[in-house]
């Protein structure tokens, strides 16, 4: 028990708030079984810049990207390695471990989700890429899905869909519907900013998938757009404002 408390207390990071207060942020990861925020103070310092209005389109994209790798690093932590044998420039080593089964699939909810997809890759290269398109029947609100291309035979590999901003939830609800259609082996949640509406939404129709997150904001207002949040994340990812 000291010793988590302890562990606990080294993982306790400062920050310079605006103000020129120290703040603490609580730990580098928070978890409950279906949320994984990512707390780490360089995911927290980026987000930031990508949420101030001035950013410009090259540097969000950049944020994004960067913010991404740091995200894969942690819905990567599970995977399964195994142990090789292999040799180094001075003798043999037996058990080097090696990550182990089929390639990752990472799949993107156009268009932002491409964003994400794109960090990924940068620390995960040979995994493999899916794509889901959707838009928002204006009547119904509810999400139509418009382009739908996964690798095959999912059944043994995990697959971590990708959209930057879990608002209402109901697209992720859907594009998780329809990749389990697909029956993955595993099946994991990316974004980067969610909300608790969202979250609800998504942990009633998929208690059995977990999302990570850098940031649950405060909540959603009347026109779907997460507050504080970021504004259109595909309009400043793209610059189509
Ligand atoms: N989609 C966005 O791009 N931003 C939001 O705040 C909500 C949904």
């Amino acid at each position: 028990m000291q010793a988590t408390v302890a562990v606990r207390r080294r993982e306790l990071q400062f920050v310079r708030a605006a103000t020129g207060r120290r703040t603490k942020l609580p730990g580098a990861m928070t978890e409950n079984t279906q949320t994984i925020v990512v707390r780490h103070p360089l995911v927290q310092h980026k987000l930031t810049l990508m949420r101030r209005k001035e950013t410009p389109v090259a540097e969000f994209r950049r944020l994004l990207k960067e913010i991404s790798m740091l995200l894969a690093y942690e819905a990567t932590r599970d995977l399964s390695v195994t142990r090789v044998e292999i040799e180094t420039p001075v003798q043999t080593m037996s058990d080097a471990p090696v990550l182990d089964g089929k390639k990752l699939v990472l799949v993107g909810i156009l268009r932002a989700g491409l964003g994400i997809v794109d960090g990924m890759l940068e620390i995960v290269p040979s995994a493999r890429v899916g794509h889901i398109g959707m838009y928002r029947n204006h009547e119904t609100l509810e999400p139509v899905e418009y382009f739908f291309k996964v690798p095959g035979k999912l059944h043994d590999r995990t697959v971590i869909v990708c959209d930057p901003m879990l608002a209402t939830g109901n697209s992720a609800v859907a594009a998780i519907d329809r990749m389990k259609r697909a029956k993955p082996g595993a099946l994991k949640f990316v974004c980067l900013l969610a909300c608790p509406e969202g979250l609800k939404t998504f942990h009633d129709a998929h208690p059995d998938v977990q999302v990570y997150t850098a940031a649950v904001d405060e909540r959603l207002n009347e026109k779907g757009y997460i507050i504080p949040g970021l504004g259109d994340a595909g309009d400043r990812l793209f610059g189509t404002r």
